[in-house]
């Protein structure tokens, strides 16, 4: 069963301090963790030691964990904040330090906001950008709205509503990963070896 097992890397898209979006990202990680099918690691912005004058593949090497994680990956979940209606700058500098890596592997969502609207906004601007990484997208995204008022100060989730939606969230998300990885796998394409 083992090597039918996922691997799928959870990336926490915010440097901010007091950053609400942590908490999410560690309650989603703490669910993935919870599925046998899944094997997961959780990649924080914060932890990316990025230059100030430099930018991209060229740089992907003074990265190894997350290049050797992505090559792996069966599948990425990205946990974002809305800022502005669009990600963090930091989110994406750290993608865009890839690029054939992701290549006909799913992305799943979640969004982040103060406001009501849980970071649907965010993730529909995130869409154009992935699609460019050759990263293809689920449709079932899990949303935060308010995040500020859904944990506790210990970081518990204080809405149970979440739980059933964390296992659609995953079992889409784990459906994309097998269906992509099996045609990785036996379909010839030029973008990487079958
Ligand atoms: C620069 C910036 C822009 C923001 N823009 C929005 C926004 O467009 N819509 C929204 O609902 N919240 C917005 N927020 C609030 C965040 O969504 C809120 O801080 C939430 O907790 C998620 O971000 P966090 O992980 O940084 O805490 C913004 C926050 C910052 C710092």
């Amino acid at each position: 069963m083992s090597e039918n097992r996922l691997f799928l890397p959870v990336v926490l898209g915010t440097n901010r301090k007091n950053r609400q979006s942590e908490n999410v990202a560690r309650w989603v990680f703490g669910k993935m963790n919870g599925r046998e099918e899944i094997e997961t690691r959780l990649f924080d912005v914060r932890d990316f030691d990025l230059p100030r004058d430099d930018y991209g593949q060229e740089i992907k090497d003074d990265f190894p964990e997350w290049r050797d994680a992505v090559i792996r990956a069966d599948g990425l979940v990205i946990v974002t904040p809305e800022y502005n209606h669009g990600y963090p700058g930091v989110l994406k500098s750290v993608l865009d330090l890839l690029l054939k890596e992701y290549i006909h592997k799913p992305v799943a969502f979640v969004g982040v906001s103060a406001q009501v609207w849980g970071g649907t906004r965010v993730i529909e601007a995130c869409l154009p950008m992935v699609r460019e990484l050759g990263l293809v997208s689920t449709f079932t995204d899990l949303n935060f709205p308010r995040v500020q008022t859904l944990f506790d100060e210990n970081g518990k989730l204080l809405d149970a509503a979440y739980e059933k939606r964390a296992e659609g969230f995953l079992d889409e998300l784990v459906w994309m990963s097998r269906a992509l990885r099996w045609g990785r796998e036996n379909l010839p394409s030029k973008y990487h070896q079958p």
